[in-house]
């Protein structure tokens, strides 16, 4: 059977950076160490007056084609994952397209091309769709781009104020790829949920806290299914565990979840019997309440034992280092917390090539899903071609004031036109200005 995934990707941050502790928790009146260490985030990327989801997927997607010296007859889909469209109907894949076509001498009419939404989960969904049409031999020897991106604002006040970010991450999936192979096996949790929504509105309307509780049950359930295809599992079968990072405190708690639910009935739950005691089972305890409480009781202890903590610093936190710098990228959030992972074990020489990934996706309304990937040997190639360290330092820091006026920029219904950029475009895609049916214009500036 030919092997199927992610062949290569290119992730571009939005060019402005919001210092969290330096910058914003002053302006709320908050300690700098909630959001250091609570939340576990430091700065969050925003667009610049001329950016927006359309040309920071355009510019990823166009570094992604010319890297790999590919042309549009290549590609034979593209699918946009993003939960900050702006238009209804016609789908953000086509407004990418077309800037591609400016630069490219052929064009995408043969491209199948679509619009994926399901929160944050949508980039994963995306990857699923063109995995399926490769596997359906549909895809006449072409690959797929997939471009999640997204503008995560919420409205000023919000407690999800803190974890803003924007940013795309272009994947090409192939046949052979040189990256990562997809597992055919995949683990669901999903179930109506209202913790996090946006009907009709830009800004989501979001109860942060039951939202922390529906990611994980989702999760949770999501890793049983998955177990239920894949066997059991051990936490060392899997070099990293890349997790929808919304914040980095939100994937400390899952990875303590997922954990506390792989070394279930495993040598390992045995092994630290002598220092915490087995974990509590249901059977055991005559009401749920009593059982829950001994559930947290065992895994705060758990949290506390060396085993856990050195997977913890082995398996998850690499995955962390780029959402610390960017915030929520809601669909290309997962995606980053792979690539941070891959470039951690770049840096540190780790020898990938056949290692497998558990990757953890989620997005509210809501839905957990958990496939592996394993690592092929073009990894380290790919890992280091990537820019995202010098567009990190590049970013232009801005003050709270300049927040504000570049939150009202993206703010759909303020669209303030007013304000310049605070950086020169080079070599990208910028917006450029409304044409007559409404309909957003770039160009791309040399
Ligand atoms: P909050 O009320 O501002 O913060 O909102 P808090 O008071 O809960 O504090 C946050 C953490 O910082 C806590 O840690 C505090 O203890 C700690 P925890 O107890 O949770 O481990 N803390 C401190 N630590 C050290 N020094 C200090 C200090 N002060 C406090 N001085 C909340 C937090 C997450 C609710 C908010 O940011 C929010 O509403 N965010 C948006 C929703 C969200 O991100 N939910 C995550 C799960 S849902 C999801 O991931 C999907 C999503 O990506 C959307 C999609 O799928 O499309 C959001």
């Amino acid at each position: 059977m030919v092997t199927v995934g992610i062949d290569a990707l290119e992730i571009h941050t939005g060019k402005l950076a919001l210092d969290l502790g330096e910058t914003f928790a002053p302006a709320q009146g908050e300690d700098p160490d909630k959001y250091r260490k609570g939340l576990g985030l430091y700065s969050s990327s925003f667009p610049d007056a001329h950016e927006d989801i359309v040309t920071m997927g355009a510019n990823a997607a166009y570094r992604l084609l010319k890297r790999k010296g590919l042309e549009p007859a290549d590609i034979g889909r593209i699918d946009v994952a993003t939960e900050s469209a702006f238009d209804n109907s016609k789908p953000v894949s086509t407004y990418i397209a077309g800037c591609l076509e400016q630069v490219f001498d052929s064009n995408f009419h043969h491209a199948n091309k679509g619009e994926r939404k399901f929160a944050c989960i949508a980039g994963t969904q995306s990857l699923d769709d063109a995995y399926n049409w490769i596997r359906a031999g549909r895809n006449r020897g072409r690959s797929a781009l997939v471009i999640a991106t997204d503008t995560a604002l919420y409205a000023r006040g919000d407690a999800g104020e803190a974890t803003q970010g924007a940013g795309a991450v272009a994947m090409l999936i192939s046949e052979d790829p040189s990256l990562l192979e997809l597992s055919p096996e995949q683990g669901f949790g999903s179930a109506d949920e209202t913790d996090f929504l946006k009907p009709n509105q830009q800004f989501p309307s979001v109860d942060g806290k039951r939202s922390v509780q529906v990611y994980l049950a989702r999760m949770r359930e999501a890793l049983s299914d998955f177990e239920s295809v894949s066997g059991s599992m051990h936490p060392d079968d899997f070099a990293y565990v890349p997790f929808h990072t919304p914040f980095p405190g939100m994937v400390r708690k899952a990875a303590l979840l997922g954990y506390r639910h792989i070394i279930r009935e495993t040598p390992i739950e045995a092994e630290l019997a002598s220092e915490i005691g087995r974990q509590p089972r249901p059977e055991a305890f005559d009401d749920e309440s009593t059982y829950l409480e001994a559930v947290r009781e065992y895994t705060d202890e758990l949290k506390t034992t060396d085993r856990y903590q050195q997977w913890y610093e082995a398996a998850i936190e690499p995955t962390l280092s780029i959402s610390r710098s960017v915030g929520n990228w809601y669909t290309g959030s997962v995606h980053i917390a792979r690539a941070s992972a891959l470039k951690h074990a770049a840096e540190t020489d780790r020898q990938l090539t056949g290692k497998r990934l558990l990757v953890a996706s989620y997005g509210s309304g809501a839905q957990a899903e958990i496939h592996a990937e394993t690592v092929q040997s073009g990894w380290q190639e790919e890992i280091e071609s990537l820019t995202i360290d010098e567009q990190l330092d590049k970013r232009h820091d801005i003050s709270f004031e300049e927040y504000e006026r570049i939150h009202d920029v993206h703010n759909h219904d303020l669209s303030a036109s007013d304000v310049d950029s605070f950086t020169e475009p080079a070599d990208e895609f910028i917006f450029d200005g409304w044409g007559e049916m409404g309909e957003r214009q770039y160009t791309y500036a040399e």
